[in-house]
């Protein structure tokens, strides 16, 4: 195992808190992030990184991403899925309840604690599902991240889509909820409808349409109003929601967003056929630029990828039967960082929306800055150069990527997990592994 007691990198453009670069030197010592410096004169150092030409970031932290295990491995398993965050410079995720046995308890968020440790090449924390029928678990399950409410698009014991029992969920305890907002009665409703009528997979984004997003996510921030209850949003999807955030959101709640919704649509469909579908579902078009202007002003605080990877056989089956969901974790970085390079956005935003905003906003401390005293959690990318999204390297086991073909730069050259470099050009350091995340508030 390559434990770096002592590792240096010399003459990045290092991103600072405050958003500035600086060309300099970062030190690491014991995993944590010792001195930064225009220059560090060092001899007894184990590793010696040329950051030259390149850019220093935090590392990404992923807060949604669906890795399948257990009960799920054929589709991906927390080796693959954290060999695919090495690659795309996320360092830490934190992972959804719907695997086999569901995330609903102690016993099951243990099970996975373990399983990562022993297998994940980054940091890793869980969610703990809520069920309706799981208080006592939702209070006292720890380590996790939050709470997860499906309130829609889930079958079995993970839906919780009625107010009463949603009610019953916020009013109890203080720990994060993060919803997936969509409206069930009216998914169920539409299906009836529209079901039969076409195989077509744009019927996904009619069938499971804005308002049913937008009434999830009003129902949520009621609630959270309620109780003044910690609410995240995850994947807001449409514009629509984000206008009712932009006039509703409180100091407690946050809310993310997507690479796909913010650069696919439902034009998509026409090309990538069912790799687009996935939960919520794309969007038409005219949403993007109200996704992306709440980004940018902070109605959005954040980004996760929502990895769900499924088999490319899975997804060859017609709609309805083809699964929801499409890899991320390898691609999201290089992603923002093209659109940052054409202007749509700076480097520093996006490292504050991939990195410092997750972590302020799950209380995960000293990490996602590049401070003194703060975990060596950090990607050395490349902005100089593109290359493509080739399936042939992508390391999740699905092997497909929505992206592929896109000409990106911002290609993770080094990740570096807890002082140990993970992935060096093209290269993983399979003996690495993460550390279980903590968090501020439980
Ligand atoms: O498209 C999706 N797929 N959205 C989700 O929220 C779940 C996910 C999955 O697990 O496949």
């Amino acid at each position: 195992m390559s434990n770096f007691t002592q590792l240096l990198i010399t003459q990045a453009e290092i991103l600072l808190p405050n958003g500035d670069f600086f060309l300099g030197d970062v030190l690491i010592k014991d995993g944590k992030i010792a001195q930064i410096e225009p220059s560090i004169d060092i001899t007894d150092v184990n590793t010696i990184l040329d950051g030259s030409g390149l850019t220093l970031l935090p590392g990404v932290i992923d807060p949604q991403v669906h890795f399948r295990e257990p009960g799920l491995e054929h589709k991906e398993d927390l080796f693959t899925a954290s060999c695919a965050c090495a690659k795309g410079g996320v360092t830490s995720f934190l992972e959804m309840p719907n695997t086999k046995p569901l995330t609903i308890n102690q016993a099951a968020l243990n099970d996975k604690l373990q399983r990562a440790a022993s297998k994940s090449l980054v940091n890793y924390g869980f969610f703990i599902g809520a069920t309706g029928d799981n208080p006592a678990e939702l209070l006292t399950s720890k380590p996790a991240c939050g709470i997860k409410i499906f309130m829609g698009s889930m079958h079995g014991p993970l839906l919780v889509s009625q107010e009463d029992r949603l009610d019953a969920i916020f009013a109890q305890g203080d720990r994060l909820i993060a919803v997936h907002a969509e409206d069930q009665a009216r998914i169920e409703a539409r299906r009836q409808e529209y079901l039969g009528t076409s195989n077509d997979v744009s019927l996904h984004s009619i069938i499971q349409d804005e308002i049913a997003a937008l009434n999830a996510t009003q129902l949520a921030v009621k609630l959270s109003l309620r109780y003044q209850r910690r609410l995240h949003i995850l994947h807001l999807s449409t514009g629509i929601e984000a206008e009712f955030l932009r006039h509703n959101k409180t100091d407690w709640i946050t809310a993310e967003v997507t690479p796909q919704h913010l650069l696919l649509s439902t034009e998509s469909y026409a090309s990538l056929g069912t790799l687009a579908q996935m939960n919520p579902p794309l969007r038409s078009p005219e949403n993007q630029p109200i996704l992306w202007q709440a980004l940018l002003d902070g109605v959005i605080d954040f980004i996760a990828t929502d990895h769900a990877p499924h088999t490319l056989a899975e997804k060859a089956q017609p709609y309805p039967k083809s699964p929801s969901g499409m890899p991320g974790v390898e691609t999201s970085l290089p992603l923002m960082l093209t659109q940052a390079k054409q202007g749509r956005c700076s480097v520093a935003q996006v490292s504050k929306w991939m990195s410092s905003n997750v972590a302020k906003a799950y209380g995960i401390p000293n990490k996602g800055l590049i401070k003194p005293g703060y975990d060596a959690d950090l990607v050395l990318v490349d902005l100089q150069n593109y290359h493509p999204v080739l399936k042939e390297e992508l390391q999740t086991k699905c092997g497909w990527s929505p992206f592929e073909g896109w000409n990106l730069t911002g290609w993770p050259v080094y990740t570096i997990v807890g002082g140990n470099l993970v992935y060096e050009r093209d290269k993983l350091n399979t003996q690495v592994r993460g550390k279980a995340l903590s968090y501020d508030n439980f």
